[in-house]
């Protein structure tokens, strides 16, 4: 990294009294970095809450657990400054039932200057508290009032053998674009987990990603810097406090516990590490200035960290951001699944500048060492995939996996540079080690694209995408299920075509166009919005992609089925089961 790029290397706009870098200077790294452990206490009283108080005016962003392991979550909240007390002690409890009747777990913590130095958020780890497998109920108590009872659930052990696995897959929610019943559905949803892919913020407040109907939402959005764009901590912050506000977001991390991923607008619109510059770059208007990206990327990761409850590994006062950060991990559901996460953007090299046709996209026309996920991930995920003995391998891959070419012969684009399209040569170098390996059952699960995709993953492809030349088709070595957005922009919308007639013509022929040209893909949707469900069982594992109407603020918005695929365990086949789900 270079000198003057360090964390306080920006000169505008300036920063206010909880700026913190100001508070890395008052607090131990360690402190600022790791969940809250909570004590016991002897003092029943902070258990105590008036049950007519309410719960949004002292936990205005409600509660959330994530960092799943077999012996607890991480348990979020966040106070209201206006409710915050120094002297006060925030309780939690755990209980088997509903009514708290059953509490397996109390603890207190007491730390109001690490509340106050993270935007009054609290990240409190039960890890070693609770039993494997198991779902729970909690709350907290604080100055007498009781947050909204959440569920959260603990991963089997991993020598465990559970029958099956749902997870509810997440991405793009672009909360300027539409309304979250979709979000109030996947709370409903009989999941284990959710899975977020990424986008879970959009770093704009003037409508920048929004589509040409953002106008009929009710959804104004003011940056405390009073750019368009997110220039510091505060405005994260900010983005993160609106979203969750949203009652049909908390009600989703109400119900269940996730597991969190980033993308790009978690930061900057397409963001990617540049090399020459040491340090971040992407859309953002300030691109230019090396040592401004960088503070800003050290401030996303830092307000992710605050409000994503997620079990990763970040030192904000490491030299390097991307030494400080490290997302990718993996998770294992027993026996049945491995979950593997990674991150996507702080190693990406930059997108290539030439319009990416059939001459200049492939494995034989980027440099050797281009990369998506830098050298150590990208071997650490090949031999967590390759080495994994689980039933089904599953990478949450934030971005298209496969190919996507329009056009035909040397006509074609490949239009989604933004995925691993734009880096061929590593997708090669992975899915030639997972098909050399043999793995048995390998799913990849995918956002970004605002789409949903079912899609056979093959060593190469027709055309020269993936290999020399001449190669008609490799072998299937998996699948890819790509989630659509909860409300963000797609295709089908920037053309102005979701909606009437033009939508009812163009659905039906989108569908048909994309196949057609790309015969490894079987179904691929962008006129709709909304969520997935993958379930994963010794027989086999099914997605099912749902749509629900955006247009209304309603938890009776409309759900309906785009589509179901079922892959059966030990062949890559999709099967089309869309029918079986349709009411
Ligand atoms: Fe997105």
């Amino acid at each position: 990294m270079a000198n003057d790029a360090g964390i306080g290397g920006r000169d505008e706009p300036s920063r206010g009294a909880d700026d913190h870098s100001a508070l890395l200077s008052t607090l131990d790294s360690h402190d600022l970095a790791t969940a809250v452990a909570p004590s016991e206490t002897s003092d029943a009283s902070v258990f105590d809450f008036d049950p007519q108080a309410d719960p949004a005016e002292t936990f205005p962003q409600s509660i959330a657990s994530g960092g799943p392991t077999p012996t607890g979550v991480i348990l979020w909240t966040r106070i209201a400054p206006d409710a915050f007390d120094a002297a006060a002690s925030l309780a939690v409890q755990v209980a088997t039932d509903a009514a708290f009747e059953d509490i397996v777990y109390s603890g207190v913590t007491d730390d109001d200057r690490r509340i106050r130095a993270h935007d009054h958020t609290v990240n409190v780890d039960l890890d070693g508290h609770l039993a494997p497998n198991q779902a729970y109920h909690y709350r907290f108590v604080y100055d007498g009032v009781a947050s909204k009872t959440g569920q959260c659930q603990t991963l089997p052990r991993p020598d465990d053998s559970p029958d099956s696995l749902r997870l509810g897959v997440l991405a793009c929610q672009n909360y300027q674009n539409g309304y979250y019943p979709a979000l109030h559905h996947v709370a409903e949803e009989d999941v284990d987990f959710l899975v977020h892919v990424g986008d879970s913020i959009y770093e704009s407040d003037d409508g920048h990603f929004s589509g040409p109907d953002t106008d009929e939402y009710d959804r104004e959005t003011s940056f405390p810097s009073g750019h368009d764009r997110v220039q510091d901590l505060d405005d994260y912050r900010y983005l993160y406090r609106k979203y969750r506000s949203d009652e049909f977001y908390q009600e989703a991390l109400e119900s269940h516990t996730l597991i969190a991923s980033w993308d790009d607008h978690e930061f900057v619109n397409d963001l990617y590490w540049d090399d020459r510059r040491d340090a971040p770059a992407g859309d953002h208007p300030r691109a230019d200035d090396p040592a401004f990206m960088t503070d800003l990327v050290a401030d996303a990761m830092h307000a992710w960290w605050e409000y994503m409850p997620a079990r990763v590994e970040y030192d904000p006062n490491g030299d390097s951001l991307q030494e400080r950060f490290r997302l990718w991990r993996s998770f294992a559901f027993g026996d049945l699944v491995t979950l593997v996460m990674t991150d996507e953007r702080l190693f990406r090299d930059p997108p290539r500048e030439a319009i990416p046709t059939v001459d200049n996209v492939g494995p034989q026309y980027e440099p050797p060492g281009r990369t998506m996920l830098g050298e150590q991930q990208r071997e650490w995920l090949i031999d967590t995939i390759t080495e994994s003995t689980s039933t089904w391998t599953v990478w949450a891959d934030e971005v298209l996996t496969v190919p996507l070419r329009l056009g035909s012969g040397p006509l074609s684009i490949y239009p989604v540079q933004g995925g691993w399209d734009g880096y061929t040569r590593e997708r090669q170098r992975i899915t030639e080690s997972i098909g050399a390996a043999d793995v048995d059952n390998y799913v990849t699960l995918t956002g970004d694209m605002h789409c949903y995709v079912a899609a056979y993953q093959q060593t190469s492809y027709p055309g020269r995408v993936s290999g020399g030349e001449g190669v008609a088709r490799g072998d299937r070595i998996g699948v890819e299920f790509m989630t659509p957005a909860v409300t963000s922009l797609n295709i089908a919308e920037a053309l102005r075509l979701t909606r009437g007639w033009r939508g009812r013509l163009t659905e039906p022929l989108l569908t048909w166009l994309v196949t057609a040209m790309n015969p490894h893909i079987d179904f691929f949707d962008s006129h709709n919005w909304g969520y997935s469900v993958v379930e994963f069982t010794r027989d086999d594992c099914t997605y099912v992609g749902y749509a629900v109407d955006k247009t209304v603020n309603s938890p009776d918005a409309d759900r309906s089925v785009v589509t179901a695929y079922r892959v059966p365990e030990g062949a890559v086949e999709l099967e089309d089961v869309t029918d079986e789900y349709r009411e």
